[in-house]
C-alpha cells in the first residue's frame, strides 16, 4: 500500500445528543471508530492508519484499536482541521497518497476508499467522492425570506474519504487560514483542482440520531 488514512475522531458530536464524544458512541455494540477502521484496514492500498482522538481518550483508543488494525493514535485538535493537521504531521514524508476520513462516515465501504485512492495514483492531486443532491435547495435570507433556487444539477453533497498527493493537502493545511469543514476546501483556495468521483450512500455521516438508527439497519443488509 502507497496510502496513509487519517480518520479524525475528536469531535464531541453534540448533535447525536447526550453520551460522550462520536466516535465512540456504539452502533450494532461497537464503537462508530472500530467500524470505521475495520474497513480502513480492508483497503488494500491502505498502509498506514492515523487517528485523531480526543486529548483525554488517547490510551483508551489505543487499546480500542489494537485488535482492529495496526494504527498510530494521536491527540486531536479543537476544530476537525486541526485534528486533521495533527494526524498528518505523523505522515512519513514517503508516503505518496492521504486520504482524510471522518470516523462519523463509519460503514463507506473499501471501494469507495480504493476508488479515490486510485484517482489519486492516477494523477489527479485531489479527489473527493459525491453524491447528486436529492432535495430542492433554497438560498435565504437571515429573516428566513427565500432569495432563489439553486440549480441542484450543479451541485454534489460531499463525503470521505478525500484524497491528496501528500505534498497539495501538506501544503494546503500549512497554508491554510481559516478553518474550513472539508479537506479539499484548502486545495481550492489554493487554487487546485478538485475532481468529484461517484460517493456511496454507505458513506453517509453519522450526525444526528435517525442516522444511527439508519446505520444499524444497514448494517444488516446482506
Ligand atoms: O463535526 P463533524 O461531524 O463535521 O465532524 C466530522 C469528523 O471530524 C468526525 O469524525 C469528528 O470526530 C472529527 N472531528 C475531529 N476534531 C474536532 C471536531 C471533529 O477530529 N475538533
Amino acid at each position: 500500500g502507497d496510502v496513509a488514512v487519517l480518520v479524525p475522531a475528536a469531535g464531541a458530536g453534540l448533535r447525536l445528543g447526550p453520551g460522550g464524544p462520536k466516535a465512540l458512541r456504539l452502533l450494532a455494540g461497537e464503537p462508530l471508530l472500530v467500524h470505521a477502521v475495520r474497513r480502513v484496514a480492508a483497503s488494500p492500498s491502505v498502509h498506514l492508519i492515523v487517528v485523531a482522538a480526543p486529548a483525554t481518550e488517547v490510551e483508551a483508543v489505543r487499546s480500542l484499536l489494537a485488535p482492529v488494525a495496526p494504527v498510530t493514535v494521536v491527540a486531536g485538535g479543537a476544530e476537525r482541521q486541526e485534528s486533521v493537521a495533527r494526524a498528518l504531521a505523523v505522515v512519513p514524508p514517503e508516503v505518496g497518497i492521504v486520504l482524510v476520513h471522518d470516523a462519523a462516515r463509519a460503514l463507506t465501504p473499501p471501494d469507495v476508499i480504493e476508488s479515490v485512492a486510485a484517482a489519486v495514483r492516477g494523477g489527479l492531486p485531489a479527489v473527493i467522492p459525491v453524491l447528486p443532491v436529492v432535495d430542492t435547495i433554497k438560498e435565504v435570507a437571515p429573516d428566513e425570506t427565500v432569495l432563489g433556487t439553486v440549480d441542484r444539477s450543479v451541485l454534489r453533497s460531499v463525503q470521505t474519504p478525500q484524497g491528496f498527493r501528500h505534498n497539495v493537502l501538506a501544503e494546503a493545511h500549512a497554508a491554510a487560514a481559516d478553518p474550513l469543514t472539508d479537506d479539499a476546501g484548502l486545495v481550492e483556495k489554493a487554487g487546485l483542482p478538485v475532481t468529484c468521483v461517484p460517493g456511496s450512500e454507505l458513506a453517509m455521516k453519522i450526525t444526528r440520531p435517525l442516522d444511527l438508527i439508519l446505520a444499524e439497519a444497514l448494517l444488516k443488509l446482506p
